[in-house]
């Protein structure tokens, strides 16, 4: 099978790929025949990169999240798309405490001042004067493998978990009003892009703080930066609505800490996604059902030659 990819993965799994073509640019200047799997990270795929690829069975998607790839598109051709799910619930909720904890202890700030030889001031500074998290309400929209993850660790660290699904929990209004932090952990789709609303980030308290490591469209984030800049609350965001564009205004704001999609970023996480991509490539090649191919994905069809 031959297998192209937009770049090599990290990890010990890739190397079991007997040989893949790296895509030279993206997407490719003429379409290429012969192709039947490509393995893609952070790009989009739909019917213009579909029609370069006319060969293609698979897309195999480095990343939990697919809403870069047209998973509809795909389907209309008979192309099978996989994704990488529960190898890194721990490291994004991992980095999404580590977000709480820099928001409510001034993790950032106190390095920045400290950096800035500015320690002398004192103790007792104001402005880096935090909030407990033990006792503090935190608010969870998404309540899947990773918002579980996240709900397990707060509570070790004492909060009081609420959380909003789609089927049941907290009315989303409701939690946003309760919550001292409220972080995001659902897919972008038709049903949750703009979901946090500039009229629902009214709803949250002042001094309350918004933690998004899902995806940026989630969040209305013309609004977002708003409430920011007014000072009302605060927010540690790993996403953004046009990755790697941050909004310039974010950028001097001590209430906000800004991580650059960060979320699966450690050596182990990479490298069991890798192993999932490989998983299913290889599961491909046999002609066997792939291990994690998307709902609303067709299943794998089998060479035309
Ligand atoms: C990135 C992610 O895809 O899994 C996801 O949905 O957002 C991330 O894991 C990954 O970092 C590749 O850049």
């Amino acid at each position: 099978m031959r297998i192209l990819a937009t770049q090599p993965l990290p990890g010990p799994a890739w190397a079991e790929l007997d040989r893949v073509e790296q895509a030279q640019e993206w997407p490719p200047a003429a379409p290429v025949q012969g192709i039947e799997a490509l393995v893609v990270v952070n790009r989009r795929v739909d019917r213009a990169v579909l029609d370069l690829l006319p060969d293609l069975r698979l897309v195999a998607n480095y990343g939990v999240g697919y809403d870069r790839i047209d998973v509809g598109d795909c389907r209309a051709r008979g192309v099978a798309v996989t994704n990488t799910p529960g190898v890194l619930d721990a490291a994004v909720a991992d980095l999404t405490m580590a977000l709480i904890l820099a928001c409510l202890r001034g993790v950032v700030a106190g390095d920045r001042l400290v950096r800035a030889g500015g320690w002398q001031r004192g103790w007792s500074q104001p402005d880096l004067l935090g909030r407990d998290l033990a006792g503090a309400t935190l608010g969870i929209v998404g309540l899947g493998r990773i918002g579980s993850a996240v709900a397990r660790r707060a509570e070790a660290f004492e909060m009081r978990v609420i959380h909003h699904r789609r089927s049941g929990g907290e009315p989303l209004d409701e939690l946003l009003r309760r919550s001292d932090v409220v972080s995001l952990h659902v897919p972008l789709g038709p049903e949750t892009t703009g979901l946090i609303s500039r009229e629902r980030l009214a709803l949250l308290q002042d001094g309350a703080t918004l933690v998004n490591t899902a995806r940026g469209s989630v969040v209305d984030e013309e609004a977002l930066v708003d409430e920011l800049v007014s000072g009302r609350i605060r927010a540690g965001l790993d996403v953004f609505a046009r990755e790697p564009r941050v909004p310039e205004r974010l950028l001097g704001l001590e209430n906000v800490v800004l991580t650059p999609h960060l979320g699966s970023a450690t050596a182990e996480t990479r490298a069991a996604m890798t192993r999932v991509v490989v998983d299913n490539l290889q599961a491909a090649e046999r002609g066997e059902p792939l291990p994690t191919l998307v709902p609303e994905s067709c299943a794998l069809r089998r060479p035309s030659r």
